[in-house]
């Protein structure tokens, strides 16, 4: 069955796109890179190239070009009009920049030299990260790890259609499906028309169990779908995460109705610029649904609780082509004596077991478990061993 035969088109309306180069080509084109200019990409270039050439970033087909960047940056669109909330821009200093010719193509290499895709150049375009940041990220500030990541990158940009010659290094977690293809023939083959999708930097809880489970009452199947590129220094490995993602599923999640996929996509912690990118992303893995919860993709007070849900109000709904759903602020409550929200909940928060993630960070620290009406004492355990063997 081809995409076109799909429920779920590709963002922008058409086919997903596929930048990978076909096997009876690879060994002629590395032959070609091998003789080409190269350029080394770092871990996050790597996870937006792997996001570009399987189609999670659909229409989007290779780095993007000024005009694209501009209206990205400024108006959350790119120039077609197709909305795109964050820019994915490949960036090089001064030196390299003057070094290169647009209309020649270069190799794109990872830091040990091997040459995993071919760039055509279309353009080369001074950008100005601060700006940048302060538009996506509503911050410049250092203290921004998504802001500082951009401020650090250099102002260089190169453009143009990639070609992928080689598997992506150190692909993890491979018996998940992590590809837009792979997931869809997931779906098809459990016959599963409207699928909600997961976004999940952190260690699985109850309130992330509560919420998943309320959006599948009204969908027919879940897709629990990590992000396992780079994140931030504090933030639980994705290794441990995974783990507590497999234990659960296989004891509280019925296995017609849920699956892991992975989403190679690095984080930016933008809040609501990247609720929208990562809906944009999951309609492109096959979703129709996409949970939102409160403060998304946020980090540290830089976002309301609930901008990253407001920020759907600026789209019509079939220009994302992807539902979210929206979830108000989720606890255990102990007079409700269930799972509740701000929205469901009459009591006090006296009565309700919150905790921030840096308080359960403290906690797993030192060696102690949450509390069962926050984490199942299961995957509580392989926290609090995770964080005792990485002291
Ligand atoms: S995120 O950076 O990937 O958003 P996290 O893995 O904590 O972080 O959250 C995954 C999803 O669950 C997000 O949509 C988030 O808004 C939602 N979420 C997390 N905790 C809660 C909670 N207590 N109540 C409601 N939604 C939540």
């Amino acid at each position: 069955m081809s995409v076109r035969d799909d429920a779920i088109s590709a963002h922008g309306g058409g086919e997903l796109v596929d930048l990978k180069a076909p096997a009876s080509e690879r060994a002629a084109l590395s032959a070609h890179a091998a003789k080409l200019q190269s350029v080394t990409l770092n871990a996050r270039d790597i996870a937006d190239l792997e996001m570009l050439a399987t189609g999670a970033f659909s229409p989007l087909t290779g780095f993007m070009g000024e005009a694209d960047y501009t209206c990205s940056r400024d108006e959350m669109r790119l120039a077609s009009g197709v909305p795109w909330s964050i820019p994915i821009t490949l960036g090089v200093d001064e030196a390299i920049a003057k070094s290169l010719k647009t209309g020649s193509e270069i190799a794109l290499a990872t830091e040990d030299g091997k040459r995993l895709a071919i760039l055509k150049l279309a353009e080369i375009y001074k950008v100005d990260r601060k700006n940048e940041a302060q538009n996506v990220f509503g911050t410049a500030e250092d203290a921004h790890p998504g802001a500082k990541n951009v401020t650090s990158m250099p102002p260089y940009c190169l453009a143009g259609k990639v070609t992928l010659l080689e598997e992506i290094p150190g692909r993890t977690f491979l018996e998940f499906p992590r590809e837009p293809r792979q997931t869809r023939a997931a779906f098809r083959e459990r016959g599963w028309k409207k699928i909600v999708a997961f976004q999940t930097r952190n260690p699985t809880h109850r309130a992330h169990e509560y919420i998943q489970k309320a959006a599948l009452e009204i969908c027919d199947g879940l897709m629990i779908h990590p992000l396992v590129g780079e994140t931030k220094g504090d933030d639980v490995p994705a290794a441990v995460r995974m783990e507590t993602y497999k234990v659960l599923l296989d004891a509280y999640y019925p296995k017609d109705r849920a699956m892991i996929g992975v989403f190679p996509a690095h984080m930016r912690y933008g809040g609501p610029r990247e609720a929208i990118l990562h809906a944009i992303a999951r309609r492109n893995y096959g979703c129709t649904h996409f949970i939102v919860g409160r403060d998304h993709a946020g980090v540290g007070n830089y976002y309301g609780s609930y901008d990253a849900q407001k920020i759907f109000e600026r789209f019509q709904p079939e220009e994302l082509g992807i539902t979210p759903l929206m979830f108000e602020n989720t606890f255990y409550c102990k007079r409700c004596n269930s799972m509740a929200s701000f929205k469901t909940c009459p009591h006090s928060d006296a009565d309700r077991v919150i905790l921030s993630g840096t308080k359960v960070r403290e906690m797993l620290r030192a060696g102690e478990a949450p509390p069962p009406e926050f984490t199942r004492p299961e995957l509580a355990a392989i926290l609090v061993r995770a964080m005792k063997d990485a002291k």
